[in-house]
Formats: structure tokens, C-alpha cells, sequence
């Protein structure tokens, strides 16, 4: 049996260095795994030859965008390695790609992998493998190993571009394989990528996390912030503009730190511009944005470029200052109500969204109301409420007067009523008015209608007229006709685009 396991403790000193300077180490594995991905590939084709069946695979996905956009990485590696997406059966390969951010994320994993254990017993060739967030906690590792004897492969988020290589050693030394890299620093360029859509796609601009919000496992996993390269960033969304993608969205866990570990003097809201500037690709979105360091510039840029959409997610956690600096969020709640008054002003009508979370060590029903009345006062579009989740290993987790579960839910349910009142008022005040809105296919539920969204992120749904064509991925005037809590409907109004 071959195992291998480094665990990063991870540390501010870490970094060493900038992106630019460990740049090689990283292009010159990425060849390597090219020629893996061939080894396997041939093995592949040898099967299918003999069987005339293409081995299948699985990639399961359960966490954010950022994770979303790894996945689309592994299926490209995986097409690479000639598998195909699985459709019926019981699959040759699954990925769990795997999320840790709230302890139910982790228990949904166990409880996936768990489930396979007589699948695997009936098909034993078939390999399980898991990666992403949850695989970076030591103890993680540890209970696999352990209590999970059907999983033969285990990587991180740092080594995601090595899965050719580990999945070869998995499958021609017929042993399981753990590898957990504590290598920051390094961004590898020129990873396959097997989008999901046509028209709407990921662009990740930088990798982890300086923040160390208290508490926040993000920093443990992802690690230290690296911003890729202006150069490949811009030649990735020209290609994407090329290849007709109608939607981009930026991706990092602080958007508004991009650039701070480089040396180009580049930073988000430049970035920004250089993008609206060298494509045509009619939507632009970023997430996720920290208060702390949202910048006048960047709020000129959003202004000035009107393909840069009206929507922003700048997450808020707490209304109470008490509590933000407990979070270490560095701002107060004046602060961010200001940051918000400047960004209404000088970008009429944009639509807002936050993330907040309810029940954090020492939470009040005080701090608590001053949430409330941010919620009041701000009059999000939507928001994302979390209850509290003790992450093993950040500094919250260790904070005295944890809030008892149940007064948690109370409140929680207390801030989703007041926030969905909000959404649906904001939403009826769309009736009557026309909308663009991006489609992205029949709607799951009633495939008599299509679904889209506006660049505020509202969700549209609004009747398909002709079958003969189809409006995906086209960008139309749809008039709103009634309005929900999360959702507008609506009719078509012309379809140009
Ligand atoms: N980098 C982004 C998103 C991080 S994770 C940001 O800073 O906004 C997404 C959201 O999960 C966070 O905004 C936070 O609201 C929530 N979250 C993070 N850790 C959590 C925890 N321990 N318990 C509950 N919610 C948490
Ligand atoms: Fe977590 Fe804070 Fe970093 Fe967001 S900014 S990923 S909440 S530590
Ligand atoms: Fe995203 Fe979850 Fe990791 S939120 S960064 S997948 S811990």
C-alpha cells in the first residue's frame, strides 16, 4: 500500500515569493500530467476497443463557485483521459469534489460516500476518488483512511492539476493513493476545462485567502492568496469572447485584493476595465467582493462600463460592529452602510446581495437586531443566511458563549422572513417594467417555459412560444407580469439578440 499525506499548517509567513517566481515549477508538472493523461487515455481506448463500452465517470460537486469551476477542470481532464460523462449506470470512476465550509457540506460527503460502500463490493474495479476543501483538514484525511476503506484516491485543492498523475498510480500500482500538497504559491496554467455551458462561464482570477475571517476554514484549504497572471487571464476571456460566451464571471474569495501579490501594478478595477475593454462579451460579473476593500475605482469602473452588470454580492455577515471585529471582518456597520450609499448613488439601480450569519459566538439578541436593521436598511435583493458552524481549527471555534442551537434557528427564521418580505416587495416593483435577461434553458420544472436571469441575478421564467426555436444562451426583453419572493414571470417581448 502506498500512502502518502503532508498536511499544511498554513501561516501568513507562508508565502513566499510571488505567483511569477514559482510559475515554472507548476508548467513543468502540467506537461508531465499531459503525458498521463495520454498513458491513461490509451488504456481507455484499449478497453473500449475489447469491450466496445467507454469507461464512464461521475464528478459529484458540493461546494461554491470556485469549487464548480475546479470541476469543470477535472471533467476536462477526464475527457483528456478519454472517459466518458456517465448516463445510466454505475459508474468506472466518481469524483467527489468536496466543500467544508459548514459542517452539513462535510456530513453530505460521509453520507455520499458512506452510501457506496455495497456498490463498491458489487463493482470492484470502480474507483472512488475525493478532493477539493474537506481534503485539506488533517483529520479528514485521517477518518478516510480509516472508516472509508472503498475510497482509493484523496488529493486537495493545491495538487488539483496532478489527478492524471495520482489516478495513474492508483490505477497501475493497484494501491491507494493520498497526496495532500502544502505547496502555495503556484499557479499552473493550461489545466483542461470542460465547461458546462455554452454561453455562461467561470473565470477564476485568483486562488485563496488572506482574510481569516474567525470564522472561516477557507484560509486552512485554499491557502494564501495568488493572483493569475493579467496576460492569461485576458487571453482566456478573448477566447471565451471568440467562442460567443455571452456571460463571464470572475471568481476569488476577495476579488477586490486581486493583484496585491503581483508586481504589475494591476489591480481588480484595472483588471476590470482591461477586460470590458479587449472583448464584447455583453455581461461581465465578479464575486465575491469583501467591503473591507471595495474601492472607489472600482466602483468608477462598474459605473462607466455598462457591460459590467448591475449587481453586487458584498457580503455583510453581521450588522453589528461588536461582532465584525469578533469575525475580524475589519469594518464597521457605519462603514459598510456608507459603502453601500456611495455604490446606490453612483450605480442607480443596482441590485445587492449579501451573505450573512446568524448565531456567532456571543451573539446577542442586540447584535443580533442591528442585523436586522442593516437588512432593513440596505434592502437586499436577495441574501444567503447561514447559521453559525463551528469550524475545527479556526479561532471562533474556540470562542467562549456559543449561541445554543435553537436560539440560532429563531433567529434565523426571524432574519429569512424579514428578508424574503424584501425580496418579494423588490421584486413586485419589477411588474410592468422590461428586463434583458440571459437564457439559460426550459425551465427544469415545466419544459413549456423558458428560464433565464436579469443582470441583477433575478431569476426570469416566461412561456415558450415557438418550438421550432431555441432561445438559449440568447439574451431577449422580457416583460414582467408578476413577481414572487425568488422569482419574476414574465413575456416575451422581442428576442434580437
Ligand atoms: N470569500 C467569500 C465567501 C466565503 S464562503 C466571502 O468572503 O464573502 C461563503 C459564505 O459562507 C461566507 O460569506 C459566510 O457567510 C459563510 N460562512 C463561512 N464560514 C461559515 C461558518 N463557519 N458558519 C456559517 N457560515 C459560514
Ligand atoms: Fe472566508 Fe473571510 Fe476569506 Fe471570505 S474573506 S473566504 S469569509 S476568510
Ligand atoms: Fe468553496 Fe466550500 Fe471550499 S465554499 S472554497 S468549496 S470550503
Amino acid at each position: 500500500m502506498h500512502d502518502r499525506t503532508m498536511i499544511r499548517v498554513p501561516d501568513l509567513d507562508d508565502f513566499s515569493g510571488s505567483a511569477e517566481e514559482n510559475i515554472n515549477a507548476g508548467q513543468i508538472d502540467i506537461e508531465k500530467q499531459h503525458l498521463y493523461m495520454e498513458q491513461i487515455r490509451d488504456r481507455n481506448d484499449m478497453y473500449f476497443a475489447e469491450k466496445n463500452r467507454k469507461r464512464t465517470y461521475e464528478v459529484r460537486n458540493f461546494g461554491c463557485q470556485m469549487n464548480e469551476h475546479d470541476a469543470e477542470k477535472l471533467r476536462g481532464m477526464l475527457h483528456e483521459m478519454g472517459y466518458v460523462p456517465n448516463q445510466d449506470e454505475v459508474p468506472d470512476l466518481i469524483v467527489f469534489n468536496t466543500c467544508c465550509v459548514r459542517e452539513n457540506a462535510e456530513e453530505k460527503v460521509y453520507g455520499h460516500i458512506g452510501a457506496l460502500k455495497s456498490l463498491k463490493r458489487d463493482k470492484e474495479d470502480m474507483i472512488i476518488a475525493v478532493c477539493g476543501c474537506m481534503t485539506e483538514q488533517e483529520h479528514v484525511v485521517q477518518e478516510i483512511r480509516k472508516k472509508y476503506e472503498n475510497v482509493d484516491l484523496v488529493f486537495g485543492t493545491h495538487n488539483l492539476h496532478r489527478f492524471p498523475e495520482l489516478l495513474h498510480k492508483c490505477i497501475f500500482t493497484n494501491t491507494r493513493v493520498f497526496e495532500i500538497s502544502n505547496t502555495d504559491g503556484e499557479v499552473v496554467e493550461g489545466v483542461p476545462v470542460l465547461r458546462d455551458s455554452d454561453f455562461k462561464a467561470w473565470v477564476t482570477i485568483m486562488y485563496g485567502c488572506n482574510n481569516f475571517c474567525s470564522y472561516c476554514i477557507v484560509p486552512y484549504v485554499r491557502g494564501r492568496e495568488r493572483s493569475r497572471a493579467v496576460c492569461d487571464i485576458l487571453a482566456e476571456v478573448v477566447e471565451l469572447d471568440k467562442a460567443g460566451i455571452k456571460e463571464i464571471t470572475l471568481l476569488g474569495q476577495n476579488v477586490n485584493s486581486y493583484g496585491h501579490d503581483r508586481r504589475d501594478g494591476v489591480d481588480f478595477a484595472t483588471l476590470l476595465k482591461l477586460i470590458c475593454d479587449s472583448t464584447s462579451i455583453p455581461r461581465i460579473r465578479f464575486m465575491t467582493s469583501h467591503p473591507k476593500d471595495l474601492s472607489d475605482e472600482l466602483i468608477e469602473v462598474m459605473a462607466n462600463n455598462e457591460r459590467i452588470c448591475r449587481h453586487l454580492h458584498l457580503p455583510v455577515q453581521s450588522g453589528s460592529t461588536r461582532i465584525l471585529e469578533k469575525m475580524n471582518r475589519k469594518y464597521t456597520k457605519e462603514k459598510y452602510l456608507e459603502l453601500v450609499k456611495k455604490v446606490k448613488e453612483r450605480i442607480p439601480g443596482i441590485a445587492l446581495s449579501t451573505d450573512i450569519i446568524v448565531g456567532f459566538p456571543g451573539e446577542t439578541e442586540e447584535d443580533f437586531n442591528e442585523t436586522l436593521s442593516v437588512v432593513e436598511e440596505v434592502r437586499f435583493d436577495s441574501a444567503f443566511t447561514f447559521i453559525y458552524s463551528k469550524r475545527t481549527g479556526t479561532p471562533a471555534a474556540r470562542f467562549e458563549d456559543q449561541i445554543p442551537e435553537e436560539v440560532a434557528k429563531e433567529r434565523f427564521n426571524r432574519l429569512l422572513e424579514l428578508q424574503n418580505s424584501i425580496s418579494r416587495e423588490i421584486n413586485e416593483s419589477y411588474v410592468g417594467r422590461n428586463v434583458e435577461v440571459l437564457v439559460e434553458g426550459l425551465s427544469r420544472t415545466n419544459d413549456k417555459k423558458y428560464t433565464g436571469r436579469t443582470e441583477g441575478n433575478k431569476v426570469v421564467n416566461f412561456d415558450r412560444m415557438d418550438e421550432n426555436i431555441d432561445l438559449s444562451g440568447r439574451i431577449v426583453t422580457v416583460r414582467i407580469d408578476s413577481a414572487q419572493t425568488w422569482s419574476l414571470n414574465g413575456t416575451l417581448v422581442n428576442s434580437k439578440n
